[in-house]
């Protein structure tokens, strides 16, 4: 099959800037940790991109360590890149990430120069491009000099195999360290990658000020709590669900019957706005400005489908956001 892209895809996608710099990212982005690797079925993968893409989300957000097994959610999406997104290189935002226990020894983890560079390199050759849009230390590094980790994002930018530099789950104080090194160096930070939903509001603190401060984006990662908040478990633990699967990420004991009980009443708040849980998750996130992206998973067109509808409805009564809190806070 032969992929054309939608010629509307345009059309309804809203597109954020990403802090003070030249680019915009789509209010929902999507994410390739899971149900994008050697373990998923392809031709599942392919549609969900496909429809995407036609959607009008631009971003897809990798890292070396996605699959399982480890590097093939790159290898796929290499593939699917050369197969058929390819004509769209230049439409398209790619970002991948080091930082995550790569390979064996001690240069294939953390934050140190030697592994940043060697991986982008390898992420490169799997995913058969000369160049990422954006390119993450995926977590900080408590031994590594953090004017060794900045500098290695500032090489790899001028040397052309990343167009921007990013950091991911940073704390409030990191990321103003790593934001004034790579200032200093002449490389601004894009883009902070923090995990944020109604079930993890630790951005709210500090960080998302900061970020304002600076004029950095924020894209906020598992913003449906890795699919708890939707209807997913509320009938129970599905065999299929991330939560089930024995390659998921997701710990069934984190679906507690205290975590339920909001879910459940959550789910009535997002009844009454005539939405999904899943489409008002991610609404809620976008209602704060400086939310330049929700970057979501999904593992079926049905999911993502769901998930874009929330662009729909994105204002919350002030009486809303009083009963979501107290719900979560309880
Ligand atoms: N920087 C980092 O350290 C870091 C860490 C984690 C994630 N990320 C990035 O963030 C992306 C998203 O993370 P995530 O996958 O955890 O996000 P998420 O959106 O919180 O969870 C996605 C999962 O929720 C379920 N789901 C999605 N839409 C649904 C719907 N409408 N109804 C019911 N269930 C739905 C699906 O799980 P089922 O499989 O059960 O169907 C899906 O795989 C990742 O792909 C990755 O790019 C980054």
């Amino acid at each position: 099959m032969h992929y054309l892209a939608k010629e509307t895809r345009y059309e309804s996608m809203l597109y954020n800037r990403c802090g003070r710099s030249g680019i915009k990212l789509p209010a929902i982005s999507l994410g390739l940790w899971h149900n994008f690797g050697g373990v998923d079925v392809y031709e599942n993968g392919r549609k969900i991109i496909h429809k995407a893409f036609d959607a009008g989300i631009t971003h897809f957000d990798l890292a070396n360590n996605y699959g399982p097994p480890p590097g093939s959610a790159e290898h796929n999406f290499g593939r699917l890149l050369a197969e058929d997104l390819k004509p769209y290189r230049d439409e398209l935002i790619i970002s991948t990430k080091a930082g995550y226990y790569m390979w064996p020894g001690p240069y294939g983890d953390f934050g140190s120069r030697k592994y940043l560079i060697s991986s982008l390199d390898q992420s490169l050759q799997r995913m058969k491009l000369d160049y990422v849009d954006i390119f993450y230390s995926h977590r900080p590094d408590p031994e590594t000099p953090m004017e060794e980790t900045m500098m290695a994002l500032n090489h790899l930018v001028r040397q052309g195999k990343a167009l921007y530099a990013g950091i991911s789950s940073y704390t409030n104080e990191q990321t103003r360290q790593a934001t004034e090194i790579l200032r200093q160096l002449g490389t601004p930070c894009l883009i902070h990658q923090p995990r944020y939903s109604m079930l993890d509001r630790w951005v709210e603190d500090e960080l998302l000020h900061t970020l304002d401060t600076f004029g950095i984006g924020c894209i906020a990662f598992s913003p449906l709590a890795q699919g708890i908040l939707s209807d997913r478990y509320l009938q129970g633990i599905p065999g299929d669900s991330r939560a089930g699967k024995p390659t998921g990420f997701l710990e069934p004991e984190k679906i507690t019957p205290e975590i339920l009980e909001k879910v459940k009443q959550l789910n009535q708040v997002a009844a009454r706005r005539g939405q999904s849980l899943a489409r008002m998750a991610i609404a809620w996130l976008l209602k704060d400005p400086r939310v330049t992206s929700v970057l979501i998973g999904a593992s079926s067109v049905e999911q993502l489908d769901d998930n874009l509808q929330a662009l729909n409805n994105l204002q919350f009564a002030a009486e809303e956001l009083q009963e979501i809190d107290a719900i979560i806070n309880r």
